[in-house]
């Protein structure tokens, strides 16, 4: 081929592909924005991200040290140990698993991305859940269909803010029938138990009803029990969907929250019984191993350790519990106080307020929707928050996502401090961030 003489550089096109044209994921977009505000030395309070804010505990972080040479890839699925480790877990909880059922990724969010790459349809994900359920659906190249969740019991928020993280079953019900007459083919619906953006558990009986809808239109439930260690109240019945409808349901979990290791990147799921389990094992670990190859091994090893729970393990979960408690339901009591309406948080560190009552005096200042009033919050006040939109809900939705675990301090021995704290609300820096809240809503109270 003759030489065509030098090349004039021009602009590479955009990308066009629709499907992957997904935007940054909402709450590291918003963590981005509170810390350039950090940087600028302004007062920011934290409560966009998702974060367990503690310290790792000295026992995994010497198991991880311990396990620096481990610099093979290993198996797909995960190593032995901690796949055991994980089926230990599950089994104490009353869900009977062999270490074959599991499979460990690099955090639950790959390992949901595999399973719904793995069914390969569309999608029922409750309005409001979790961002990504949506977004990982849209990446597939399929759809998420949004179905209200079930009503939440004693919440006091009422309609999608009381209830958290299982689809209403008769609305699920109408639109898996309503989208097989649109030629859709759904194969699975999500929960979230206990749910993020609410902080409420769903009952038992909403997770049976589920169940029966499921069975009813061979779906397959894809059970998000990443928060399931962190329900405040330890004698709260939790019933997951895997105990009743066994051979349809894929539990999703992970030490991110419960033990404050998200940046560890490690999670695992937990596959049914039977050849539907069999065959999304098979696919899922394809995936895996064309995408992460093996979940990171130094950290397979120290996770091992968390899963199989010895005592100091356990101690600190529930001395993690009783802090989320109390700063959320402190946070949860002002926005009360200042006349919002807020379901009571019954798990993690998640709070879901609804302004609708301030809407008219919100709307003089130029506030319409979600997004409107977390951007305002955050130029006026320094408060990161997410909109009820980021979560399927509509965009004059005045709800706002709010997360407790970055109120602990700024430092590890504030929050070592914080996790040892008779009373947190004591510890100046927290009562600090309380009293900045309480300024924030009166300075927005009509
Ligand atoms: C409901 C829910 N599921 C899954 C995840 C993903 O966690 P990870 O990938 O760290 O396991 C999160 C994180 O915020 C979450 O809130």
């Amino acid at each position: 081929m003759p030489w065509a003489g030098p090349v004039t550089p021009t602009a590479p096109a955009p990308l066009t592909s629709r499907r992957s044209g997904v935007p940054v994921s909402a709450t590291l977009a918003a963590n981005e924005a509170l810390a350039r505000r950090r940087r600028g030395g302004q007062r920011v309070l934290p409560l966009a991200f998702g974060e367990a804010g503690l310290p790792v505990h000295p026992r995994l972080r010497e198991a991880l040290a311990a396990a620096a040479d481990a610099g093979s890839y290993g198996p797909v699925a995960g190593l032995p140990a901690l796949r055991e480790a994980a089926a230990g877990y599950w089994t104490r909880r009353g869900l009977p698993t062999e270490p074959g059922a599991v499979v460990a990724g690099p955090g639950s969010k790959p390992l949901l991305y595999a399973v719904l790459l793995a069914i390969g349809t569309d999608v029922v994900v409750p309005r409001p859940s979790w961002v990504s359920y949506a977004a990982q659906t849209r990446l597939i190249g399929t759809r998420p269909h949004f179905v209200p969740a079930a009503p939440g019991e004693g919440g006091g928020g009422g309609g999608s803010g009381g209830g958290g993280g299982v689809c209403d079953a008769e609305a699920l019900d109408r639109a898996v029938t309503q989208a097989a007459a649109d030629g859709r083919t759904i194969r699975a619906v999500i929960a979230t138990l206990p749910d993020n953006p609410t902080g409420r558990l769903a009952s038992p009986a909403a997770v049976r009803e589920l169940c029966a809808v499921a069975e009813r239109h061979d779906l397959i439930i894809i059970s998000d029990e990443i928060y399931r260690d962190l329900v405040h109240d330890p004698e709260a019945e939790f019933l997951s969907p895997a105990s009743v409808a066994p051979e349809r349901t894929v539990v999703t979990t992970a030490l991110s929250k419960s033990l404050a290791l998200g940046g560890w990147r490690i999670g695992a799921a937990r596959l049914p019984d039977g050849p539907l389990g069999a065959s999304l094992t098979e696919r899922m670990l394809g995936v895996a191993s064309e995408i992460w190859s093996s979940p990171a091994a130094p950290v397979q090893h120290a996770a091992a350790v968390g899963f199989s729970e010895p005592a100091e393990i356990t101690q600190r979960i529930s001395r993690s519990r009783a802090l989320h408690a109390a700063v959320a339901r402190a946070v949860a009591a002002r926005f009360r106080s200042a006349g919002l309406t807020v379901p009571a948080p019954q798990a993690a560190f998640y709070l879901y307020p609804d302004f609708a009552p301030w809407r008219e005096p919100l709307a003089r200042r130029g506030i319409h929707t979600g997004a409107d009033l977390a951007r305002h919050l955050v130029d006026r006040y320094g408060a990161g928050s997410l909109p009820a939109s980021a979560f399927g809900e509509p965009e004059d939705a005045l709800r706002l996502r709010l997360a407790t675990g970055l109120l602990y301090g700024d430092s590890d021995s504030q929050r070592e401090a914080a996790l040892d704290a008779a009373d947190p609300l004591e510890l100046p820096w927290v009562a600090d961030a309380l009293t900045a809240i309480e300024d924030m809503l009166s300075d927005l109270s009509p």
